[in-house]
């Protein structure tokens, strides 16, 4: 699809890869809907994106939210044909922690963000997107989700979030399978380590390590990189159904 007809959804878009999506998104003339659980930043972002940016304060891992707030966006877009799933969480702990065992809440809350979140996007998007009108090649919408290379080469203390983007790395071919017969396509990205605020929290060291690990360019990917991948998936209607390692070639080590 063209960039300037997208109508597109944007969890986590109020913050890092997400936002940098959506500004992309919009400089190329598409409308955007931020769903985002930080009121405050997701509404200071729309507005500074302009009319063709709303902000919906949404928690992704809530299905009656997510269902509600993506017909509410689409009915103020005049439609939706496109879903981009950037909320995540880090859920970062040892599963034999220094304090005892990972309580299950964490583990969880992590699946619950980064893999329940990733699919209540999907399905209210799909069950949206089947009404709309076909394009060329029947399409109807496409969807992309946000994994990790976590979901392949996950650290000691990434259980968890490996856990959650290993989930959505394999549910992206039997949707994809699935929304074949409704026009719909399903990629997603598995990003290795990019300069976003979710990084900033880490220390220092770990930061440097992970730099040093990229083979070429050796550097943290920057969130416009991942914002051109999205806009590409977008525009190519034959990616469909797999997933995209955007890291420098990248292989996370043990620790
Ligand atoms: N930054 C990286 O290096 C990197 C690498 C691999 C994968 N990822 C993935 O990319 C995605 C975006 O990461 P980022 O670096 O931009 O992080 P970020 O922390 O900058 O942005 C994540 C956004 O998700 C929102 N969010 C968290 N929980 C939510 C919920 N329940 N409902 C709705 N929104 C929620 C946060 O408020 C935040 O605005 C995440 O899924 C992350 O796991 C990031």
């Amino acid at each position: 699809m063209q960039l300037d007809q997208v109508k597109a959804v944007i969890s986590g878009g109020a913050s890092g890869l997400g936002h940098a999506v959506a500004t992309h998104l919009i400089q190329h003339g598409a409308r955007v809907c931020l769903l985002d659980v930080n009121a405050e930043r997701g509404a200071q972002a729309a507005q500074a994106l302009g009319p063709l940016a709303q902000f919906l304060r949404t928690d992704v891992g809530s299905e009656e939210e997510v269902t509600a707030h993506l017909a509410r966006a689409a009915e103020a877009m005049g439609g939706l044909n496109a879903a981009v799933s950037c909320a995540g969480i880090l859920g970062a702990g040892r599963v034999l922690g220094k304090d005892g065992p990972m309580p299950l809440t964490t583990f969880a809350r992590t699946i619950g963000v980064n893999l329940i979140g990733s699919f209540n996007l999907t399905k209210a998007a799909a069950n949206l997107m089947q009404h709309n009108a076909a394009g060329e090649d029947g399409e109807r919408g496409a969807i992309v989700l946000t994994a990790s290379i976590a979901a392949y080469e996950g650290q000691i203390g990434q259980a968890a979030y490996a856990a959650s983007k290993g989930g959505v790395v394999g549910m992206t071919l039997p949707m994809a399978r699935e929304f074949a017969r409704i026009g719909v396509r399903v990629m997603t990205i598995a990003p290795g380590v990019f300069h976003t605020p979710m990084v900033d929290g880490m220390p220092p060291q770990v930061y440097d390590s992970l730099c040093a690990q990229v083979p070429y360019p050796p550097r943290l990917g920057q969130p416009q990189e991942f914002a051109e991948t999205v806009a590409f998936i977008l525009g190519n209607r034959y990616l469909n159904g797999s997933v995209i390692r955007l890291d420098g070639a990248i292989r996370l080590q043990p620790k």
